[in-house]
């Protein structure tokens, strides 16, 4: 009886101590992350190199208009719910009352004619330009390319082929993504890439580009943020293909490395000067509050965003790619009907934000850059970085901050080859349609997708001729 008594003591100090650590875990907060201020610097502290890739980025299914893809299709489907959706998830950003009719409109959800730069490229080459870049990421769309499987369509090459050699005549670098969210309905309906048959198709597809473009592509991006794809299409399910399940998401991704690999040997094969890599989204999260937990959640999530990918093709990748924006914010809830609910967002407290609600915070250009380069000893390309900002209030300033952060980075030693603004054109943000404002050009959709130059992509061309 009286050992009982001992035992049952001993539990109950032990279960007092378990719950106290886990009320710990879960409760008592951490202070925030420390975030470096905006540096203070002079315009001639933003130094690159001569020969440094000035660009800007877009994706063929934001700007091109009128494909067959997945997404024009998925889109149909879906733009009633997602007009329906729009106030619970917007009319917290401050733009809301600006945005209100166009977010809760369902056509604002249908990519349609997007840009229409599949006709206008010539006169998107002469903005270029004009803008004094010396380098172009555009994506190559996978469904007018290869419309059934197997049967690959000359034509839709050529204007691809076409737009490179404009590029080349005005000096202007081509940086090819071989797949950027979009790809054929087809690809969708055989399992998309849980189905390892897809492998042999993408290696196809590349194959084919690759051998079109010969000597004049020399830098290819085999997957754009595949670790994206993963979370939203797969755990939060809520982009195609729409599956709520870690575990065939996580073969999907196994899929996407391995015809990373097998890509980048098939392109070298046919192009040995090709410079092949991918291009990651870099998260750089914390807990919101920033408790043990949170902060467990922020560092597996950010490992598997950032790292995941790279880490399986590290020795088949001859560039990285860097893409990012702003800071994210992890919270894990314990209870409620799913037991332990998780969710990201931005900081709703940060001082600049995008017209998003994205968090600006340039100093971490820098923490992203420098983590990639200590981890892979690879070259860098940033390409990506923006803000949507449809008054062009912050572009300017945004661009230039980051710009400074990437310039110490190489100061520091590390390899930066280039940064590409995101993005060339105002353009098609996928769920959340047209209003996001991300362009160094504005497109006015209501006047034949008129383009203006914004003023910031002018102090954007200053720096560039400080550099050249
Ligand atoms: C994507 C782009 C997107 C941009 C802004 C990146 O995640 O590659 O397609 O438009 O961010 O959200």
């Amino acid at each position: 009886m009286h050992r009982l008594l001992k035992y049952l003591k001993r539990l109950a100090v032990a279960v007092l101590c378990l719950v106290v650590i886990l009320a710990a875990i879960y409760y008592i907060p951490f202070p925030p992350p420390h975030r470096v201020p905006t540096a203070v610097y002079q315009t001639s502290d933003l130094k690159f190199p001569k020969d440094f890739f000035w660009g800007a980025s877009t994706s063929s299914h934001q700007v091109e208009g009128n494909d067959n893809s997945n997404w024009t299709a998925w889109e149909k489907k879906n733009a009633a719910r997602l007009a329906q959706e729009a106030p619970s998830k917007f009319s917290n950003l401050a733009i809301w009352p600006d945005i209100k009719a166009q977010a809760t409109n369902p056509q604002n959800y249908i990519s349609g004619g997007a840009d229409n730069d599949y006709n206008l490229y010539p006169e998107d080459v002469q903005l270029m330009k004009q803008l004094g870049l010396t380098s172009y990421r555009f994506s190559i769309e996978w469904s007018r390319v290869e419309p059934q499987p197997g049967q690959f369509d000359q034509a839709a090459m050529d204007h691809y082929k076409n737009l490179v050699a404009l590029l080349r005549q005005n000096n202007i670098e081509p940086f090819v993504t071989l797949w950027h969210r979009s790809q054929p309905v087809w690809v969708d309906q055989q399992g998309e890439w849980e189905n390892s048959k897809t492998i042999q198709d993408y290696v196809a597809y590349v194959k084919f580009v690759t051998q079109n473009f010969g000597a004049n592509v020399k830098y290819y991006m085999t997957f754009n943020e595949p670790a994206l794809h993963l979370v939203g299409g797969y755990i939060e399910g809520v982009i195609p293909p729409e599956v709520k399940s870690l575990k065939r998401g996580q073969a999907a991704f196994a899929n996407m490395m391995e015809a990373h690999r097998q890509a980048y040997g098939a392109i070298h094969t046919l192009n040995p000067d090709a410079q092949v890599g991918s291009t990651q989204a870099m998260q750089l999260g914390s807990g919101a509050p920033n408790t043990i937990l949170n902060m467990a959640a922020a560092s597996y999530f950010d490992n598997y965003a950032n790292w995941k990918f790279l880490d399986g093709t590290k020795d088949t990748t001859d560039f990285i790619g860097i893409q990012y924006y702003s800071p994210t914010k992890y919270q894990v809830t314990l209870g409620g009907k799913s037991k332990v609910s998780f969710k990201t967002f931005n900081d709703p407290n940060a001082s600049v934000k995008s017209d998003m609600g994205w968090e600006v915070y340039p100093h971490g250009i820098y923490e992203v850059i420098t983590a990639a380069y200590n981890r892979y000893k690879k070259p860098i390309i940033v390409t990506e970085n923006g803000i949507a900002d449809q008054n062009d209030k912050l572009r300017a300033q945004y661009l230039a901050d980051h710009l400074y952060w990437v310039s110490q980075a190489i100061k520091d030693g590390v390899p930066v080859k280039g940064y590409m603004v995101w993005s060339l054109l105002d353009n098609f943000e996928w769920d959340k349609g047209f209003w996001p404002r991300f362009g160094l050009v504005a497109v006015d959709y209501a006047n034949n997708f008129k383009r203006t130059i914004r003023p910031s992509a002018y102090s954007y061309k200053q720096i560039i001729d400080n550099n050249r």
